[in-house]
């Protein structure tokens, strides 16, 4: 694996390695040694878990995590093509990471969807160019199309609870929020599952559709593992359903121009919903707006793993890390 940025990227063997190693990891059957490495984390929006986990997988396993903030003592970054700069930004984004790559031994990069085109932010022309300039493996921290690592610690957490995923029936359920979001923790954990063999349900308001490439990728990923990826638009569990992954994200098309607020308040997640469905769990990446999402009841009861989610990151972030450095041992012995 040369970079993970996308679910493609974990191509020929697919995720299920990534998985075995963040699971031994995790109860403690093998060491992972980052002694001497260093990892940048570039961050051109903010975060919680994703930053700290990574740092923490660094620093646990003897290595160095290095966080660049672009909002906080970097030079104003410009993340277009081709435009003139004579603006805020002082240096190009490109420039940034190709220097980067001359310091540190990996480098995880976040920035979000813009929200104005799904066409565009599935195209991801940011992370395509960073993966042509950057002379060290790339990791992304989430970008306009993908969230990778949330997904991978998704699935995890899943079967770690419910056992393999091939067969069972997961629901990627939209949740309202106040504001569009983007969707690339939605589409990842869409094509994550759908690899893995899953029967994957994806269940929003109509106006509310993942970008058609997406679907597709799903589709092809679903052919191969004996998986299935259904669109549905019913709020209601179905109730073969072993974990609903809750998410919001923007309307399909030009999310900013078309969010309106307030509307499908009736999709927020309560006790009542899984009243059906005793034995399913409830995830969400976090952060959550509680009782705007999910309500208090549901976050905090028996059938949500969003901190044991949240704790997989750590697992995960490490084998990711050490499956990029191994196979660069291997293509430079
Ligand atoms: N789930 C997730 O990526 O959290 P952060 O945005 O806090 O990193």
């Amino acid at each position: 694996m040369r970079h993970f940025l996308r679910l493609a990227d974990a191509a020929p063997g697919g995720v299920r390695p990534l998985l075995e190693r963040a699971r031994a990891y995790r109860e403690g059957h093998a060491r992972v040694d980052f002694q001497g490495r260093i990892l940048g984390l570039l961050f051109l929006a903010p975060s919680l878990r994703t930053r700290v986990s990574f740092e923490c997988a660094l620093h646990r396993a003897g290595g160095h995590a290095l966080t660049l903030d672009a909002a906080r003592g970097l030079w104003p970054l410009e993340t277009r093509r081709g435009v003139r700069m004579d603006g805020t930004a002082v240096e190009h984004v490109d420039d940034a990471v190709a220097v980067l790559g001359r310091y540190v031994d990996a480098l995880a990069v976040r920035a979000f969807a813009r929200l104005e085109d799904d066409r565009d932010d599935h195209r991801d022309e940011l992370f395509a160019a960073l993966r042509e300039r950057s002379p060290i493996p790339l990791v992304s921290m989430e970008s306009g199309r993908e969230h990778p690592c949330q997904a991978l610690a998704d699935v995890l957490t899943i079967e770690r609870r419910h056992g393999p995923l091939a067969g069972r029936s997961v629901l990627l359920r939209w949740v309202p929020h106040v504001k569009p979001l983007p969707k690339a923790v939605a589409n990842s954990f869409l094509l994550t599952a759908a690899s893995l063999g899953a029967r994957v349900t994806v269940a929003a308001p109509a106006e509310f559709d993942l970008e058609e490439g997406v679907w597709e990728e799903a589709r092809t990923y679903a052919a191969v593992s004996g998986g299935d990826v259904v669109r549905c638009h019913e709020r209601a569990i179905p109730p073969e359903t072993v974990a609903v992954v809750a998410k919001s994200w923007g309307p399909h098309g030009a999310p900013q121009t078309l969010w309106r607020a307030g509307t499908h308040d009736d999709w927020r997640l309560g006790p009542r919903d899984f009243a059906a469905v005793p034995e399913a769990s409830l995830l969400h990446c976090l952060p959550v707006r509680r009782n705007v999402e999910i309500e208090d009841a549901l976050l905090d009861g028996p059938q949500s793993l969003i901190l044991e989610e949240a704790a997989d990151r750590l697992w995960v972030q490490q084998a990711v890390l050490a499956a990029l450095w191994d196979s660069e041992e291997r293509r430079h012995p």
